[in-house]
């Protein structure tokens, strides 16, 4: 999604803003652009990859040594020049914004009033323009001015033609850094797309502003008093950039699970609260409920999570989409563990979410997350993270797993604090957890299977993909994987409710893909795939090798290994993955860079 890189240096800093725009790439975006100062504004925009906008500059010999730049995921307004950052005020200002302005009309109606001439769509050209209209010789105070009449969600960085050895930043809602450098300094959205130019980085608060300088940077919280931000030392995360014998980062991922868990697993010599912190035991001595808040796949991780929660550890468990549960009225137990999960740990309606269970007196939160120094993680109490390394495409695969296994050991913790899991029991849950990535392997080389199935598949418009239990949200993540990437229409259903309305949809032109552990639900689900293959419906199963489901007419079936028991759903999660990349792949469409999405979700 959006990004922002700023910065201020006595060196032609051009090559940081295009490098910084390159690192946020995998977030997905649909325009980009560059501003600089260099005896006045000049800006370059793409509506094309950063690429093309460094190409572009290249040839015209763009230079300066204050600019910002950007990478744009529209909202408001269509992915043209015209709305790509930096927006411009009268050559004087320049914006670049991360987040949505929700009262940008009424501000637009009195700016226009004023005198100022709008040339974009977007929410963010009434915050160039209202910079411009405060100020009176200071940038600071004009930006400060500016953000007391913005509603909504933002991370901006603004410089100008007045004062220009200055970029001022300012946040609320949307995530914003500060890097320090020798002599020069930089803000972003994100400490990532700073990695290689420094290490030291500060993270802004809710309402901070930040006036950057080549050799001083000052943060100011939303009372305008100066404050000290802690500097911390990021260590660039390995970018995954490299990609191997893989064609896509989807497929690098994908076959990167047994190592995540592996590595997400690594030191867990047994069940313990400390696991997710030093405060933890005694924060779960005293909790009786559990709600989980995600969006997307970590939704769907958090759906399984309720089966194990509720069947292993007795724990009443609620999960809830973060948009949904924000706007809600509910009613609050200070006694529930509020669990957040996401691999970005930057997700805005996550992060509202958390922050509105906490205004709601649920100060018992624990994030499961994939990014260390996300505000995710600062903003909890507790912490689990996932270790699954960098996750470049956008239709999430290891982070998805590397959650379930996080959830599991909750489970478990759970389990062993309420008395429902003996020494035996932990030592071979313990046992089959640490087999995962062995057992992953097994189902990783079922690939060429699923490459046949692909090439059945990739032409259909629709699917219907079926799972109960456990095993329903595992449906649920493989018909939106296949949305997301092959974006061939697929629904997904709890088996049980086939009937119910979705088999008026069965024809021989409905592929139903079935998901088949040898659980306690088996027979049922037997019964499910005959009321499909009664009507014509082709089915395609991933079976445990002891179902003793066969292939036959309208039937086919790839054998998983044996039944994996409460784990079962991580193994059966990596064949509709492989599933969704192979029908994209035949369908020539961009894996990694799926039209319309973006991976990190910044904005509400
Ligand atoms: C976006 C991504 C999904 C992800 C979701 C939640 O939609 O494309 O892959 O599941 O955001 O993101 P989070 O970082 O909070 O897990």
């Amino acid at each position: 999604m959006c990004g922002i890189v700023g910065a201020v240096a006595s060196r032609d800093i051009v090559p940081v803003l295009i490098e910084g725009l390159k690192r946020l790439e995998y977030r997905g975006y649909d325009s980009c652009g560059v501003a600089v100062f260099n005896d006045g504004l000049k800006r370059a925009r793409s509506v094309r990859r950063v690429h093309d906008l460094d190409t572009q500059i290249r040839e015209t010999g763009f230079a300066g040594t204050t600019g910002i730049s950007h990478t744009r995921w529209a909202t408001h307004g269509a992915p043209v020049t015209v709305n790509a950052h930096p927006h411009f005020s009268r050559d004087a200002v320049a914006v670049v914004h991360n987040g949505i302005i929700e009262n940008y009309e009424e501000i637009r109606a009195d700016l226009r009033a004023a005198g100022y001439e709008f040339e974009s769509q977007t929410d963010t050209e009434v915050i160039a323009h209202l910079v411009n209209h405060l100020y009176k010789g200071d940038l600071l105070m004009a930006v400060q001015a500016a953000v007391t009449q913005l509603r909504g969600a933002y991370a901006i960085a603004v410089f100008c033609q007045d004062e220009p050895h200055r970029v001022v930043g300012a946040r609320y809602g949307s995530p914003m850094v500060v890097g320090l450098g020798d002599g020069e300094n930089f803000v972003a959205s994100d400490a990532m797309a700073l990695a290689g130019t420094t290490d030291r980085i500060l993270y802004l608060e809710d309402g901070d502003a930040v006036d950057v300088r080549q050799t001083q940077v000052t943060v100011y919280d939303r009372n305008s008093a100066k404050v000290e931000r802690e500097v911390r030392i990021v260590k660039a995360q390995d970018s995954g950039a490299d990609l191997g014998p893989y064609r896509h980062y989807m497929q690098k991922e994908i076959f990167e699970q047994p190592r995540a868990i592996a590595d997400t697993l690594e030191g867990v010599a047994a069940v313990t609260p400390e696991l997710f912190g030093d405060d933890a035991a005694a924060v779960f001595a005293h909790i009786d409920s559990v709600l989980i808040l995600a969006c997307g796949t970590s939704y769907y991780a958090g759906l399984t999570a309720k089966y194990w929660l509720e069947a292993i550890a007795k724990l009443p468990t609620q999960v809830e989409i973060a948009s949904e549960y924000r706007y809600r009225e509910t009613v609050p137990n200070p006694r529930t563990l509020v669990v957040l999960i996401s691999q970005s740990g930057e997700t805005a309606d996550t992060l509202a979410a958390l922050k509105h269970a906490q205004s709601l007196g649920m100060s018992e939160t624990l994030a499961i997350c994939n990014a260390p120094t996300s505000a995710m993680v600062r903003q909890t109490k507790l912490t689990y993270l996932t270790r699954a390394g960098v996750e470049i495409g956008v239709a999430s695969t290891k982070a998805f797993t590397t959650q379930l296994a996080a959830l599991f050991l909750l489970t478990l913790t759970f389990a062993k604090l309420r008395g429902h899991l003996s020494e035996a029991a932990e030592a071979a849950e313990l046992r089959h957890l640490r087999h995962l990535p062995v057992a992953l392997q097994s189902v990783l080389s079922l690939e060429p299977q699923i490459i046949a199935w692909a090439d059945k598949f990739a032409h259909k418009e629709h699917a219907l993909f079926l799972g109960r239990g456990s095993h329903f949200p595992i449906a649920l993540e493989g018909a939106l994987k296949l949305k997301e990437i092959s974006y061939i229409h697929a629904e997904a259903y709890a088996a049980g409710e086939l009937k119910h309305g979705p088999l008026a949809l069965v024809t021989d032109q409905m592929p139903v893909v079935t998901i088949a552990p040898n659980d306690a639900l088996l027979e049922k689900l037997k019964s499910n795939i005959q009321e499909v293959r009664a009507r014509g419906g082709q089915l395609f199963v991933f079976a445990d090798a002891d179902t003793h489901i066969q292939s036959s007419d309208g039937i086919f079936v790839i054998r998983m290994p044996e039944n994996y028991g409460a784990l079962s759903p991580i193994l059966h999660v990596v064949p509709l993955q492989l599933l969704a990349y192979h029908c994209a792949l035949a369908l020539g469409n961009d894996v990694d860079k799926p039209r319309n999405l973006a991976k990190s979700v910044t904005v509400e």
